[in-house]
């Protein structure tokens, strides 16, 4: 039996053994997704590795859904890279949805071979997964078997988890007692709500699971729980600063003596000793610090800045920062010069003025921007009024739009545009559409739609955008369609981001050499389409950071369609007048096949015009509230330094 580098058994997570105050459960936080999920994987291939030295088989406890595909991926390099070799590998999957044929492109029996099973050399008749076909009168003693099993094969050794928006860890919802054990249940209105778009609709998820208990998972010898991105920071909070309490079952972890919870900074970002560390421990006060406390302070005491006294830093964790600074006045001065600072209407720098204090330089007075948009439609929505005001500054404005976006147009709207053209059309190209009228009627959501529906609907993205980009008035070969490929396979899941999505865009960098990049830094969903546009944008510039014309280009990231950037981190805010919030919306409309109901709405009911209306003018709210100018709507921008 080949064994591995043994180094790997020492990788070790930073900060592993910091004592924490509010927290009940051993966390540890990593900067990425990527980064965490390698630390798991190493930590699982070391016990396999461990194990084979010994003779011994190692049990592996596993878990689907989005968060842990990319530890299965680093497990897959390892066995094919590196030699890890699974032959002494027994795994039991913590659940399944009841009922599912194994077969369904939604089935966790289908994922895990496809993310883990068929690339390594497991036995299959070691792998273990919840059958989902069961009569339900066999269900009870498939359950019980199943308990057997895992005991026969000496219990479990890792087990991962992720973690749902109701606490639940395998499916046990709120609500599951301490003791249960491999059973049915009934999933929870949250869980299915989540899992409604791969279902292509909440009716399409079935209304059940067969999941292992929560005993069951307390069982095993080690718990490692991933969670990644904004979205999981509130359950986080409460799993690690929470009570036990069936309500959110992730805390009956806190019963169980080895559990790590592995969180990337975003999933992070609710703990107390993140969002308000002054108040967990003792701080190092840097500038960054000083403005999220106090903007912190702001929201808690709801007073503006110059209003804060002492009594209300020392009121609430900050006195050692007052100690430092000697006075409230001072802190409260440094805090509002730097947001009056952030405001500006000249996103592509004021000419001619003394730019010491704002956010963009002058020079050069005319600047070269590429607006980065990963969908057709997320520039106009999340930075209209600062793309409007860009162009009517006569700066040469570029938009490149990373993907088609072809999966969000419904097949009706798609249907509307078939009948248009083929009552334009000559008789002899009407073969063509009828073609494709074909291939909707054979639509089937476990397989990809087929490539003539995708280009249809992309290219209905693209008549839209190119409505909304005359509208804002930039001429059309400024408008760049990337079709970035690893966006293309027709189905909602994407392949992994590859060279050639890097080189598209490099290319395009390269041959515009902007003076400004904007792009989305939207990190709520670490496997979303946003966070890989955004990977993609940041390994070109690090590929090309070397050449000359990148020292002159800054890089500015707005936030998508569903948060805004905290006022701490803002560092230009773009107010705009009621009428420009009007042309803003304006430039949104033109992107019809958004509008009205989605095939992605998500929890957010609110048509993406107005969510964007309500969150530029919540942070103008905020702007005022902290006692600087009373604006109708701010948009808001983060520099990032890449060089
Ligand atoms: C999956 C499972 C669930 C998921 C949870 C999070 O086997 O048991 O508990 O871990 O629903 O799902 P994602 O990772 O998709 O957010």
């Amino acid at each position: 039996m080949k064994l591995l580098n043994t180094q790997r058994l020492e990788y070790r997570a930073p900060g592993s053994f910091e004592e924490t105050r509010y927290e009940k459960l051993h966390n540890v936080i990593f900067n990425s997704s990527i980064e965490g999920s390698k630390f798991i994987a190493h930590t699982i291939a070391g016990l396999i590795e461990q194990k084979q030295k010994n003779n011994e088989m190692c049990v592996l406890g596993l878990a689907t859904g989005s968060s842990p595909i990319s530890v299965y991926r680093e497990l897959v390099r390892l066995h094919q890279k590196e030699g890890l070799s699974f032959q002494n590998v027994i795994s039991f999957n913590l659940d399944e949805y009841y009922p599912i044929s194994k077969d369904d492109i939604q089935s966790y029996h289908y994922f895990m071979h496809i993310h883990l099973f068929n690339h390594v050399d497991i036995k299959p008749e070691n792998i273990h997964i919840p059958n989902g076909e069961l009569p339900t009168d066999k269900t009870r003693s498939f359950c019980i078997k199943y308990e057997q099993k895992i005991e026969a094969a000496g219990g479990i050794d890792i087990q991962i988890l992720g973690i749902g928006r109701t606490g639940h860890i395998g499916f046990n919802e709120p609500g599951s007692h301490r003791n249960s054990k491999t059973r049915t249940i009934t999933l929870d209105h949250l869980t299915s709500y989540d899992a409604a778009p791969s279902f292509q609709g909440i009716e399409n998820v079935p209304r059940k699971a067969i999941t292992m208990g929560i005993q069951t998972i307390l069982s095993a010898k080690r718990v490692l729980l991933m969670a990644w991105g904004t979205n999981k920071a509130d359950i986080i909070n409460k799993a690690i600063e929470g009570v036990v309490s069936s309500s959110i079952p992730t805390t009956y972890l806190q019963l169980h003596k080895n559990t790590t919870l592995i969180l990337d900074n975003e999933a992070a970002s609710e703990l107390t000793r993140i969002k308000a560390p002054w108040l967990a421990a003792n701080c190092e006060w840097d500038k960054n610090l000083r403005s999220k406390a106090i903007s912190w302070l702001c929201r808690r005491t709801g007073k503006s800045i110059l209003k804060l006294t002492d009594k209300d830093y020392n009121d609430n964790g900050m006195s050692d920062l007052l100690a430092l600074h000697g006075s409230s006045y001072d802190l409260n001065i440094e805090m509002f010069n730097r947001l009056q600072h952030s405001i500006t209407g000249w996103p592509g720098g004021k000419p001619n003025s003394d730019d010491k204090n704002r956010p963009e330089r002058a020079i050069p007075e005319k600047k070269r921007v590429i607006i980065f948009s990963p969908h057709p439609d997320d520039d106009v929505i999340s930075m209209g009024g600062t793309f409007d005001r860009l162009v009517a500054q006569g700066h040469e404005v570029h938009v490149a739009y990373q993907t088609s976006g072809n999966i969000a147009v419904s097949d009706q709207d798609a249907k509307r545009f078939l009948e248009v053209t083929q009552d334009i059309l000559k008789s002899d190209q009407i073969k063509q559409i009828e073609k494709l009228n074909g291939e909707f009627e054979n639509l089937n959501p476990n397989n990809p739609t087929p490539l003539g529906i995708c280009n249809l609907k992309g290219s209905i993205r693209k008549g839209e955008s190119l409505g909304a980009t005359r509208y804002i008035g930039i001429p059309d070969d400024q408008v760049h369609f990337m079709n970035l490929p690893f966006y293309e396979t027709g189905l909602i899941d994407k392949n992994p981001p590859s060279q050639k999505d890097l080189d598209l865009t490099m290319a395009l960098i390269e041959e515009l050499k902007p003076h400004q990049i904007y792009a989305a830094g939207d990190l709520a969903d670490p496997h979303g389409t946003h966070r890989v546009c955004l990977n993609i944008i940041f390994g070109s510039l690090d590929a090309l950071k070397t050449k000359s014309f990148m020292k002159d280009c800054w890089m500015w990231l707005y936030r998508g369609a569903w948060h805004e950037w905290e006022i701490h981190e803002i560092e230009m805010a773009v107010p705009m007048s009621p009428d420009q919030v009007l042309r803003k919306r304006k430039a949104i409309f033109y992107h019809q096949s958004q509008k009205d109901g989605v095939m992605f709405q998500g929890e957010d009911k609110r048509e993406f015009w107005i969510r964007a209306e309500d969150r530029n003018a919540e942070t103008a709210k905020k702007y005022k509230d902290m006692g600087l100018s009373d604006y109708a709507a701010i948009e808001a921008f983060k520099r990032y330094h890449f060089l």
